[in-house]
C-alpha cells in the first residue's frame, strides 16, 4: 500500500519517541571509541622525518598497537588560524574530505620551524607570537600564544583513527587474521558494530567497515564554551560527563525535547571557547555523524609546559576538555586563535563565508501556516493585515499548494491562477514563499521525476537502484544534491519558464532536507545509500541539506540573470549555510518553555555564522493561549527571522483572532519591528561584510565581564540594543541584567535611564517588551510605517541618540535598493556614520566607495541623556549654512526632541546643540 503523508502525521503527533532516535549508547562508533580509549592506545609522532613544504609541515604518526601509519599535516593559515589534518598514509581507498564548505582554498602562511629534535618540534607563524609545539612521544600538540599554552591537542590521548580494512569475509589469509587493530571475535563484532550495526528493525551494513576518528582538545583556563548547533539546549555548552554527548546528526524531530543533546535538523561542527582576554574557535570539518563531549575541570594547580620565562610558574587554572568523535572521514580541524570574539568571527567567516545579504523584504514579518488553503484564503488573510493595519511582507504556502506534493506544481483546484494571486501580493509590495522539498514523488507522469530519473540524478541504494523512501507524497526518490550536475539542473527548475505560475516575487522554503525519510532509521536515509562519486550517505549526511539550499539560492539568482538576491529558508544546514539564506528551528511547540529556549538556540546559531535565524512564532505544534502568542510576537519581533507558523489541525491564529486587545498588542510588536528596520538592515550589512552576528550573546559585547558569560534570557541586537523578552506567563516583573560598570541604559519606551552593572526588577505589563538602548549608541529608525517594507522606501527616518556617561554616541546606517546585487557590483549603496560629541551630531560618509541617491530625510531626532536644557539648536548643511531648529526639552527625563527636520539621510550635515 502506498503511504500517504497523513498516516505519518498521526505517528508524528505523539511526543518525541525516544525509541525512534538513538542515544549515545546505541551508537557503535561511540562505544568502540570509549572502549578502546579506556585501554589508552598511544600514538607516537616521527618528528625527525618531518618535512616542511610550501603550505604545510608533514610528519608521520604511528599507533603503537596497530603500527598503521597516519600522516599529520599542520598548516598556518592567514589571520591566525592553524589547520591540522590527519589521514591514513595509505588508506585502502580514499577517505571522504568535505568539499564545498570552505569558500576558497585558504591562503597559507609558511610556518617556520624554530626548534626541534626527534622528541619535539616547534613551528611558528611569521610573526612568532603563535607557536605550535609538537611532542613526539606520546604525540601531542600545544598551541602557544604569547608564551602561554592556550590549547593542547591529544594531551588526553584520545586520538583515535580506525584505518580502513579488507572486509572480514575476504580476510582469509593468515597475515590479515593477525591484524591486531580490531578485535574480530564474533561476539564483539555485534556489539562493536564494525561491519554491521543494528538499531531496532534496521541493519546498517557497512561495506567499508569501521572508519571512525576522534581527537581531544584541552582548553587551558577556559570554562565557557558555546556553539555546535543544533540542539534544543542552553547557550553555554554543558558538561557531558554524566550523560549523553552532544550529537551532530541532522534529524527530523517533530516537537523535539528541550534541554536535550540529541541531534536535530542541522549541524555546525564548530565551537567557541571564551575567557577574559581570549576567545578561541575549533572548527571540525567533518560531515558524518559526530559526537562532542565536554568536560570542565575546575581550577587546579597547573604547571605550564616548559616554555618561555613563565616556565616554572604554577598557576591555578581551570580547563575544559573537548572530545570530538566522527563516524568516518578524516581529521580536518581548524584552530581559530582569536584573540577577541570578533577576531574569531572573522577567522571562521574567512573559512566558510559570511551571512548572505538578505533582501530587505525578508526582514519584515512573514505569515505562514500549514496550510493556507486556497487562493481565496490567501486573499482573505492578506486583506486581514490591511484591515487591521498590521504591516507584513510575505505570504507562505506549505506543501498542500502543490498537485499531490509534486513540488514546482500547483493544485489546480485550490490555486487555479497563481500568477493572479502573486499580482495581488505584488500590488502591495508583498512577496510569496512556497515550499520545495528534496524528495520527489515517484510518478511516471511527473516531469521533474521523469527527468531526474532519466539522468540518474537520484541518490542510489546500496544495490545500485534509485533510493526510495516515504515522505509527504508517498514513495519518493531523493535528489542527489551533492552532485554538481544535479544542483545545476535543480537550479534551472526555478527559471520562470520551467516553473509555471511562478513570478519574480516568489521565493523558496526548503524543508525535510535532513533528509527526512518517514520509514527510515531515525526517520532519515540509510547510511549505506550511495551518492555521486560513490560516496556512502554516512560520509556526508550532515551536509545534504546545505547542498539543497545552495542549489535553490543559485536557482533564484539565475532566474534573475544574476541580478536579484535570493531568499531561501532551510530547515537543515551545515557550516557555511549562512551564505545561502536563512534557517529556522523547526517543529517547536506552543509552550512557554519553547519560547524561552528559542533565545539560546538562536544565539548559538548566530555565533556560529548563521545570523539569519528564527523560530516559529506561536509555536508550530499545538494552540498557544493568547498571552503566549502575544509574548511570542513580542520576542519574534526582536529575532532575526520573524515568521508566524502553525501546523495543520491547529486553530487559526492570524494576529486579529484573539480579540481587539491582543490584536493591538501584536500590531504594536510588529510595528516596532518595522520601525527598527533601518537598524536591522544595517546590522545585516555588518554581518555580511564583517561577520559580526546580528543577535549577540552579552559575552560578545562584554567579553571581560564574567557575569555576562552565562546569560541567555537576554541578548544584544548589534551593539546598541539589549532585549529581554518576557517568556513567563502572567509576569509582572522581569529581572533584567544591565551589564557594564561604565554603561548607562535607556528604556526604549519611556527613555528612563538605568546605570549598568546591576540587575533591575523591571516592571512589565502585557504591552511591555523590555528593550534598552545602550548609552553611546545611535539607532536609525523609520518614523512612518507602511503596509510592507516595499511601501516604506521613501518614508522618513528618525535617529535615537543615547548618550554615554561621557555624553557621546556613535552609530551607523546602511542603505541600498534592498533587492539587487548592485550594492556589490556597482557600489550602489549608502553607508553613513553618525557621531555625537560635545553637543554636535555629525552625519558623515562611512564608505566613500558607495553611492546611492536617496530622497529620504531624517525628520526626527531624539537625544536621550542630555542633562542640560539647550539654549539653541541649529542644523548646518555641507555648504556651511546654519538654520535654527525648534526643540522640546524634558528636564525630568533629560530628553531632547527635534521634529519636522528635513535633513537628507545621505548628505553631510551637523546638528549643533548649545
Ligand atoms: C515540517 C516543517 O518543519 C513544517 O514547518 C512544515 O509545515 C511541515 N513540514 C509541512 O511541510
Amino acid at each position: 500500500m502506498e503511504a500517504t503523508g497523513k498516516e505519518e502525521i498521526s505517528v508524528e503527533d505523539e511526543a518525541v519517541d525516544k525509541n525512534i532516535f538513538k542515544d549515545c549508547s546505541k551508537i557503535a562508533f561511540y562505544r568502540r571509541q570509549k572502549q578502546q580509549l579506556s585501554r589508552r592506545s598511544m600514538y607516537q609522532a616521527s618528528l625527525d622525518s618531518a618535512t616542511t613544504g610550501k603550505d604545510s609541515t608533514k610528519f608521520q604518526i604511528i599507533n603503537e598497537t596497530t603500527k598503521v601509519p597516519l600522516v599529520a599535516e599542520v598548516y598556518g593559515i592567514e589571520g591566525n588560524i592553524f589547520r591540522l589534518k590527519i589521514n591514513e598514509e595509505t588508506p585502502l581507498k580514499p577517505r571522504y574530505e568535505v568539499p564545498d564548505v570552505l569558500t576558497s582554498k585558504p591562503s597559507t602562511v609558511r610556518l617556520i620551524s624554530c626548534a626541534g629534535d626527534a622528541d619535539s618540534l616547534v613551528l611558528a607563524d611569521g610573526k612568532g607570537d603563535l607557536k605550535c609545539h609538537i611532542t613526539a612521544n606520546p604525540f601531542k600538540i600545544d598551541l602557544v600564544s604569547e608564551e602561554e599554552v592556550v590549547m593542547s591537542i591529544n594531551s588526553l590521548g584520545q586520538l583515535y583513527f580506525e584505518h580502513l580494512q579488507i572486509p572480514l569475509k575476504q580476510r582469509a589469509t593468515k597475515e590479515n587474521k593477525e591484524d591486531t587493530s580490531v578485535d574480530t571475535s564474533q561476539e564483539d563484532q555485534e556489539d562493536l558494530g564494525l561491519w554491521e550495526e543494528k538499531f531496532g528493525k534496521f541493519v546498517d551494513v557497512k561495506v567499508n567497515g569501521p572508519a571512525s576518528i576522534g581527537l581531544d582538545f584541552s582548553l587551558h583556563g577556559f570554562e565557557h564554551l558555546y556553539g555546535i548547533p543544533q540542539h534544543a539546549e542552553s547557550h553555554q555548552l554543558k558538561n557531558t560527563s554524566d550523560g549523553d554527548a552532544y550529537r551532530l546528526y541532522n534529524l527530523d524531530v517533530y516537537g523535539y525535547k528541550i534541554h536535550d543533546k540529541m541531534g536535530i535538523y542541522g549541524s555546525v561542527p564548530y565551537l567557541l571557547a571564551h575567557k577574559p582576554g581570549r576567545t578561541l574557535g575549533i572548527f571540525w570539518l567533518n560531515a558524518s555523524e559526530t559526537l562532542v563531549e565536554i568536560n570542565t575541570e575546575p581550577a587546579v594547580k597547573y604547571t605550564l609546559t616548559q616554555m618561555g620565562p613563565a616556565a616554572a610558574k604554577q598557576k591555578v587554572r581551570c580547563r575544559t576538555d573537548v572530545h570530538w568523535m566522527s563516524e568516518s572521514g578524516i581529521i580536518d580541524v581548524f584552530l581559530l586563535t582569536g584573540p577577541t570574539p570578533s577576531d574569531v568571527f572573522g577567522q571562521y567567516s574567512y573559512l566558510t563565508g559570511t551571512q548572505a545579504m538578505p533582501p530587505l523584504f525578508s526582514l519584515g514579518y512573514h505569515q505562514c501556516r500549514w496550510n493556507y488553503e486556497d487562493e481565496q484564503d490567501v486573499k482573505a488573510v492578506d486583506a486581514g493585515f490591511d484591515e487591521h493595519d498590521i504591516p507584513y511582507d510575505v505570504m507562505w504556502l506549505d506543501i498542500e499548494h502543490t498537485e499531490g506534493k509534486r513540488y514546482f506544481t500547483w493544485d489546480k483546484k485550490r490555486f487555479p491562477n497563481p500568477r493572479r494571486m502573486q499580482e495581488l501580493l505584488r500590488s502591495k509590495n508583498r512577496k510569496l514563499v512556497v515550499i520545495s522539498d528534496p524528495h520527489i514523488k515517484i510518478d511516471p507522469d511527473y516531469s521533474v521525476y521523469v527527468k531526474a530519473k532519466e539522468q540518474g540524478f537520484f541518490v542510489r541504494n546500496h544495490e545500485g537502484g534509485d533510493f526510495e523512501g516515504v515522505c509527504w507524497p508517498g514513495l519518493s526518490s531523493y535528489l542527489d544534491f551533492t552532485n554538481p550536475k544535479v544542483r545545476e539542473w535543480y537550479s534551472g527548475l526555478f527559471t520562470f519558464s520551467a516553473y509555471q505560475g511562478s513570478t519574480d516575487i516568489l521565493y523558496i522554503w526548503n524543508d525535510m532536507n535532513e533528509p527526512s525519510v518517514f520509514r527510515g532509521p531515525e526517520l532519515t536515509m540509510q547510511k549505506n545509500a550511495i551518492h555521486h562519486g560513490n560516496w556512502e550517505h554516512r560520509e556526508l549526511h550532515n551536509i545534504y541539506g546545505f547542498y539543497q539550499q545552495m542549489a535553490t539560492a543559485e536557482g533564484l539568482i539565475q532566474r534573475s540573470k544574476g541580478k536579484e538576491r535570493p531568499f531561501v529558508l532551510t530547515r537543515s544546514f551545515f557550516a557555511g549555510s549562512q551564505k545561502y539564506g536563512a534557517v529556522w528551528t523547526g517543529d517547536n511547540t506552543a509552550e512557554w518553555s519553547y519560547l524561552k529556549i528559542s533565545i539560546p538556540m538562536l544565539l548559538t546559531l548566530s555565533i556560529t555564522g548563521i545570523s539569519f535565524c528564527g523560530a516559529d512564532v506561536g509555536g508550530f505544534i499545538g494552540n498557544p493561549e493568547a498571552e503566549l502568542l502575544v509574548r511570542w510576537y513580542q520576542a519574534g519581533a526582536y529575532q532575526p527571522f520573524f515568521r508566524g507558523h502553525a501546523t495543520m489541525n491547529t486553530k487559526r491564529r492570524e494576529p486579529w483572532l484573539f480579540g481587539e486587545e491582543n490584536t493591538q498588542l501584536i500590531r504594536e510588536a510588529i510595528r516596532q519591528r518595522y520601525a527598527l528596520l533601518p537598524y536591522w538592515y544595517s546590522l545585516f550589512y555588518r554581518a555580511h561584510v564583517a561577520a559580526q552576528p546580528v543577535m549577540r550573546p552579552l559575552w560578545i559585547e562584554f567579553p571581560e565581564e564574567l557575569d555576562t558569560f552565562g546569560v541567555e534570557d537576554e541578548y544584544m541586537l548589534g551593539s546598541a540594543l539589549l532585549v529581554h523578552p518576557v517568556t513567563e506567563p502572567k509576569a509582572s516583573t522581569v529581572d533584567v541584567f544591565l551589564p557594564g560598570s561604565n554603561e548607562v541604559w535607556y528604556d526604549s519606551k519611556t527613555f528612563a535611564l538605568w546605570e549598568g552593572a546591576r540587575t533591575v526588577k523591571f516592571p512589565v505589563a502585557l504591552d511591555t517588551i523590555p528593550v534598552f538602548q545602550r548609552g553611546g549608541s545611535i539607532v536609525p529608525i523609520k518614523t512612518t510605517l507602511g503596509k510592507s517594507t516595499g511601501c516604506m522606501t521613501d518614508s522618513p527616518y528618525g535617529l535615537r541618540v543615547a548618550l554615554s556617561t561621557k555624553d557621546s554616541a556613535m552609530g551607523e546606517f546602511y542603505l541600498d535598493d534592498g533587492h539587487s546585487f548592485q550594492y556589490l557590483h556597482q557600489k550602489q549603496f549608502l553607508h553613513r556614520k553618525f557621531s555625537f560629541l560635545s553637543g554636535v551630531l555629525i552625519n558623515s560618509c562611512a564608505d566613500k566607495r558607495g553611492h546611492y541617491p536617496s530622497k529620504c530625510v531624517v525628520e526626527q531626532i531624539f537625544v536621550l541623556g542630555l542633562k542640560k536644557q539647550p539654549s539653541s539648536v541649529t542644523t548646518r548643511s555641507s555648504d556651511g549654512k546654519d538654520e535654527p531648529v525648534a526643540f522640546t526639552y524634558c528636564a525630568q527625563m533629560s530628553t531632547l526632541h527635534l521634529e519636522k527636520l528635513s535633513l537628507n539621510i545621505g548628505a553631510d550635515w551637523e546638528v549643533h546643540i548649545r
